[in-house]
């Protein structure tokens, strides 16, 4: 298809983009994971790269083409996004974590298939890093957008996620919401910083990752002032 012009409001800048879900192992067949398709996040990087950025993209296990012109970097889980990302934070102007990482992994991952014993299964399951804090705790941070999927609350969690992870950016939505979010093609976003908001209306997700780097770009501009 044909690209949507941004204009070139990101040339020369370098943009760091996680996407879909992260996948943690139970043992050599098993892992927990959750339905994030990686669409948004891949329809972020194409609309980055659109509007002249050089883009690395930080993907975890997805069924999706690379768009056209930016670096992918393939992960499986949690540990290996943050040092895929960590690696290559220090030359990023901008960060945005799409990723639905996994919050939990498994204390141990078992060497052997488990066998089905008893009729309860109890595993326990540990944090994993919070890439995104990791990134925007940095020295050398660069501007850093997250995204709040919520299903209730979501202004509310979105505001707190914007305030605890030191956020220069947070776009929310409501998974709850009918047709959007997940799997489909689909999605709305209420984007929020510290002195505004704005919402972008359903929409498709490469329009509205066109709309939400055209105000990433804005808002970035305006902190280099
Ligand atoms: N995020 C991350 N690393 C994690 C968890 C989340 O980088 N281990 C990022 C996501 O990519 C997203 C933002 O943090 O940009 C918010 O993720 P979300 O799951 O909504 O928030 P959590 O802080 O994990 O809180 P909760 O799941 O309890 O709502
Ligand atoms: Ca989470």
């Amino acid at each position: 298809s044909v690209p949507i012009n941004c204009g070139e409001v990101l040339t020369g800048k370098h943009v760091l983009i996680t996407a879909g879900p992260t996948q943690e192992p139970l043992d050599p067949v098993r892992y927990i994971s959750n339905h994030s398709s990686g669409k948004m996040g891949f329809a972020v990087a194409e609309a980055a790269v659109n509007a002249g950025a050089e883009v690395t993209l930080v993907a975890g296990p997805v069924s999706l083409a690379t768009p056209k012109g930016c670096k992918r970097i393939d992960v499986v889980t949690a540990d290996e996004m943050l040092t895929a990302c960590t690696q290559s934070a220090s030359k990023a102007d901008i960060f945005i974590s799409t990723a639905a990482v996994a919050d939990y992994k498994a204390v141990n991952v078992a060497d052997n298939k488990i066998k089905k014993s008893d009729d309860e299964l109890t595993l326990t399951f540990i944090k994993n890093p919070d890439i995104l804090a990791t990134i925007s705790q940095r020295k050398d941070r660069p501007f850093c957008v997250g995204f709040a999927a919520e299903s209730q609350n979501v202004e509310d969690y979105a505001r707190s996620k914007l305030a605890k992870k030191n956020l220069d950016m947070i776009a929310a939505n409501n998974i709850t919401a009918d047709g959007l979010g997940f799997n489909s093609d689909k999605n709305a976003l209420h984007v929020i910083w510290n002195g505004g908001d704005k919402k972008l209306p359903a929409t498709s997700k490469r329009e509205l990752a066109h709309q939400l780097i055209s105000l990433i770009a804005t808002r970035f501009s305006s902190t280099l002032q």
